[in-house]
This record gives structure tokens, C-alpha cells and sequence, in this order.
């Protein structure tokens, strides 16, 4: 393990030394603990704070059209059929993206743990395995793949273990934990969230199929002939999960990945855009299109970039094994981050204070060769909790559910 020296040395090479200003106040074992932190940190991520606020580059921009509705309903047997087919030859495996720390929901838990109920108990994670159920209770059970972080890996896994994975087969649930990075403030400088301890956040919703990787579970895919994963957000508490309709229409295409996507509501709504980026699928956050964009049209004169992505997406796994070298960009995106200041008091921020570093999965759908954007109905597939109150929130969510027959 790494001597106090060359911790110092490392901080110092790193601007970081004050990563060790209570070494002296703190225990032995602290003192290893925060001496193997240091060791295990790549503070090389930090400095990209310079880019905090600078876009970043992209390429040309052009409409990818999506298999909207009609076209949908016109195959909707022989899309299902295919699914069904897959599904029950083992074929296609569900990953549940939660690992994220849901820092605008601002609960202390797991948000799969949050009760979106209003008279009766409802966990999150409970309506995502009831979805889930719906198609596997009638076919065939499916691996569940969930991907925690070491902030809230022990008490996930506690708590799907007492309520009894909500009746999913126990055998086919598989956990796995992504990789942390640490977050600083608007100078570069990282927070302490203890005495002995770097502040630490998980690297972003793209660590999910490296982390697979590093956890020996590409093995299990193969020894099982899984061949494509549903990854799904642990914050959308409609959305269909391994959907056979939607795992036909990709494998009828061809396509390699497949993305569920909504009408927009309006030209300007806040979600990302899938499209074309130097001709490869892509998705465009709402803040970078520009009027021009909001304002093309297709050839039947719709708007041309109509369709938000809702972090449904299937992946073809052998597409996934091309990629796993390529390096993502990372996003620097400001969070509020609890820490303890120089005096060793404990500061929980009320509004953002500094950043984290993220890679996202919707570029790992740009290293891919092609991507079909499968239109979902919004009332069926998406509602988001992102917030407590007022867009994407708990009180959206509910009046969602509630609409669509879901007694709460
Ligand atoms: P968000 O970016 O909306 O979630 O992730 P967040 O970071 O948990 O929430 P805020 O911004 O702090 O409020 C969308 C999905 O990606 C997962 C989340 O758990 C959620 O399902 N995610 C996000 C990860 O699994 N790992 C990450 O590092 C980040």
C-alpha cells in the first residue's frame, strides 16, 4: 500500500494536498483507509473541470427517421412473435441503470427504494419489476442484470433480498457495481466527504457494460447465448421492460442497438434528440439544437427532429464487444455535493456546488453503426422521476401512473 511520501507526492503532482489536511487527527485504520484511497483515485479526471460549461464538439447534424406508430402497428404480430421467440431461447437479458446517486430527488436512499405510492406502499424498484413481470410471468423468466454503485450497493441489495426481489426468481438476478470518480468544486479542487474519505461519485450511466466486463459477467452472457441487453433507468416508473414488440422490431432490422423514443410535446422540450451525427445514430441534447433544427421538417413536412430518447435502450452484446476500447467523452455536469468543509463541518447544498465527471450511454449509441428509434406512447412508456416536486417529479409521475390505471 501506498506510504504517506508518496501519497503526498501524488496529491501534490495533482494540486490535492489537502486531501491530507486531518491526516494527523485521524485514526490508523482511517489513515490506511484514506492512504488506499489515494492510491485508487485517478485525479487526472479533474482537470477537465476546465471544459465545465464549454460544449462540446460535435459533428453535422441530420435527421434519423423513426419507426413511428402506424408502422409499429401494421407489424406489431410478427415484431412480437420474433421478440416472444428471442425471449424465450434466452436470447435477451434486462439491465437496470441504478447506480446513480438521484441527487434531485434528494433522498438519502437508493431512489428504487422511494415509495411512489400515495395510499398503499409502492417501491420504484417494485413497479419496474412489475412491468418487467408482465412479459416474463407470461414467457419465460429473464436474467435481471442491476448495476449499483459502492455508495448504495449493500442497501440495494438488502433491501430486494427482504422484499423478495418483489417475485422475480432470485436465480436470475446478478449484480454488479460500476466505478466511482471523484467530484470537486468549480476550482478543480476535490471535496472531502469525511475526514478520511474523498468525495466520490459514480462515473456515469456509460460504466454499465465495462463494469459487466470487469465483474466476469460478458462470460455469462456467452455461456447463457444472451445477446441483447434491455438497459433500462431505475427512474422511469412506466416504461416497458424487455418488450417483445420492441426486441422484434430491432432484430428484424438488424439493427444494432434500438433506442424507445417519444414524440416530443413541444419543439423545445427539455430531452435528447436522437438523430444523426456524421451519419452515425446519435442523440442531440435539447440545449444544443439549434432553431434551425427545431424548425426542419421531414418529407411528410413533420418536424424532423421529433423524437426524445427515454433511456430505454436494447443493445445487440457482439456490436457492444466492437466498441469497449473506444474512449467516451466525458461530461462535466454540476451537482450539488455534500462534503465537510476546511474546519471538518459537515455542508449539504441546497443548490448546485461543484462537479462530477460522467460518461454517458447515449455516446456509446454513436460508436454503434445503426440505431432504430422506436416510437412509444408517453401515456404507456415514460414517466420520469427526476424531481420532488414541479417537471419529471414525483407529483407527474403519480398523476401518470394514475392515468394509466395503476391504483397507488
Ligand atoms: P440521471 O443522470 O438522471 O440520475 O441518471 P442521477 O445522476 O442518479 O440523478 P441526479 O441527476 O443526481 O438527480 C439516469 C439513470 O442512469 C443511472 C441512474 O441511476 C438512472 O437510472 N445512473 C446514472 C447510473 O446508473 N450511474 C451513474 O453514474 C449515473
Amino acid at each position: 500500500m501506498m506510504n504517506y511520501d508518496a501519497a503526498l507526492k501524488k496529491l501534490r503532482e495533482a494540486g490535492q494536498e489537502h486531501v491530507l489536511r486531518f491526516f494527523d487527527t485521524l485514526e490508523d485504520a482511517e489513515k490506511e483507509g484514506l492512504l488506499k484511497q489515494i492510491e485508487k483515485t485517478d485525479f487526472s479526471v479533474l482537470q477537465n473541470i476546465r471544459h465545465r460549461g464549454v460544449p462540446l464538439t460535435r459533428g453535422a447534424f441530420s435527421p434519423l427517421a423513426a419507426m413511428e406508430l402506424p408502422e409499429i402497428e401494421a407489424n406489431r404480430a410478427q415484431f412480437t412473435k420474433t421478440g416472444e421467440e428471442a425471449i424465450r431461447a434466452g436470447k435477451v437479458a434486462a439491465v437496470l441503470l441504478a447506480g446513480g446517486m438521484g441527487t434531485r430527488l434528494g433522498s438519502d436512499l437508493p431512489k428504487g427504494m422511494f415509495n411512489i405510492g400515495e395510499t398503499k406502499t409502492i417501491y420504484i424498484f417494485q413497479r419496474l419489476i412489475e412491468n418487467l413481470r408482465e412479459v416474463t410471468d407470461a414467457l419465460c423468466p429473464v436474467r435481471l442484470f442491476i448495476m449499483t454503485s459502492e455508495k448504495n450497493h449493500d442497501v440495494t441489495v438488502r433491501f430486494l433480498k427482504e422484499q423478495n426481489f418483489f417475485g422475480y426468481p432470485e436465480e436470475k438476478v446478478t449484480f454488479f457495481e460500476q466505478d466511482m470518480a471523484p467530484a470537486c468544486d468549480y476550482d478543480g479542487k476535490v471535496f472531502m466527504e469525511a475526514k478520511d474519505q474523498i468525495a466520490t461519485s459514480p462515473n456515469g450511466n456509460a460504466g454499465w457494460y465495462v463494469s459487466m466486463i470487469k465483474a466476469g459477467l460478458d462470460k455469462l452472457l456467452r455461456e447463457e447465448g444472451i445477446e441483447w441487453l434491455n438497459i433500462f433507468s431505475v427512474d422511469n416508473v412506466l416504461q416497458r421492460i424487455a418488450e417483445p414488440a420492441f426486441v422484434g422490431a430491432c432484430i428484424e432490422r438488424r439493427v444494432e442497438c434500438g433506442a424507445k423514443v417519444v414524440r416530443k410535446n413541444a419543439p423545445d422540450e427539455a430531452v435528447g434528440v436522437m438523430c444523426l451525427e456524421d451519419g452515425k445514430p446519435s442523440i442531440v441534447e435539447y440545449y444544443d439544437l439549434t432553431k434551425e433544427m427545431m424548425d426542419a421538417k421531414d418529407e411528410k413536412g413533420e418536424p424532423a427532429y421529433n423524437f426524445g430518447v427515454i433511456l430505454n435502450y436494447l443493445f445487440y452484446e457482439p456490436a457492444l464487444q466492437r466498441i469497449v476500447k473506444k474512449e467516451l467523452p466525458l461530461h462535466v455536469v454540476e451537482k450539488k455535493i455534500a462534503h465537510i468543509d476546511e474546519e471538518g463541518n459537515e455542508v449539504r447544498p441546497e443548490a448546485p456546488n461543484g462537479c462530477k465527471f460522467e460518461q454517458l450511454v447515449l455516446d456509446m449509441i454513436h460508436e454503434l453503426d445503426s440505431c432504430l428509434p422506436y416510437e412509444v406512447v408517453r401515456e404507456h412508456d415514460f414517466a420520469p422521476v427526476k424531481n420532488r416536486t414541479g417537471v419529471d417529479s414525483v407529483d407527474t409521475a403519480r398523476e401518470l401512473l394514475k392515468k394509466a390505471g395503476i391504483a397507488l
